[in-house]
């Protein structure tokens, strides 16, 4: 009977864990290395740029941002073991002085310094994120959503063949 009770509230724990984050904006699915590079290409990365990734899952887009192109990047992971994992992955990947990870919701962080946002979130969280993103952000940052689109907004760019599209802030 214990064995049950120990078993079901591990089950319990582990539903908690896969689902939290989809409920406060999208679970866990890793943008393809393959279109990591194109994401920030499209944006026109350089060095000078400060890459927020909102909702940064393994860190790969933080690292790609300062490694291939010697910008600072930033994540925002409201997933504990994410986050973590992301930080491991900066320290392994020799680019602590310009990638760093944030833990929590990325609705309630200030992301005015960016100059380049990352997304692959969800279409309806995109759409919950416009108001803060208009309020937050300068007038010329870059924002590219991999896979969901900005209901109303204008794309100023977009490669249909890896479903990454730009937004300018005006
Ligand atoms: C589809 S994955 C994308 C991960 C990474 N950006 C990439 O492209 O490989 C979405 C990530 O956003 C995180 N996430 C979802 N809602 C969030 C929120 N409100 N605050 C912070 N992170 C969130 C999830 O935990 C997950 O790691």
């Amino acid at each position: 009977m214990q064995f049950l009770i120990i078993l079901g509230i591990v089950f319990l724990l582990f539903v908690i864990w896969k689902y939290w984050t989809l409920a406060l904006g999208a679970g866990y699915d890793p943008t393809p290395t393959k279109c990591i590079c194109r994401m920030l290409e499209l944006a026109e990365i350089n060095e000078d740029d400060i890459v927020y990734d909102m909702g940064s899952g393994d860190g790969r887009i933080l690292i790609a941002a300062a490694r291939l192109y010697g910008a600072r990047a930033v994540g925002i992971e409201a997933d504990p073991s994410r986050f973590i994992y992301s930080w491991l992955n900066i320290l392994v990947s020799g680019q602590v002085k310009r990638a760093r990870v944030k833990f929590g919701n990325l609705f309630k962080k200030n992301i005015s310094d960016a100059t380049i946002v990352t997304l692959f979130l969800f279409g309806p969280t995109n759409n919950k994120l416009k108001d803060k993103l208009l309020r937050e952000l300068k007038p010329g940052t870059r924002v590219v959503s991999y896979i969901w689109t900005f209901e109303g907004w204008e794309m100023q760019g977009y490669l249909p063949e890896n479903r990454l599209y730009l937004y300018v802030i005006k």
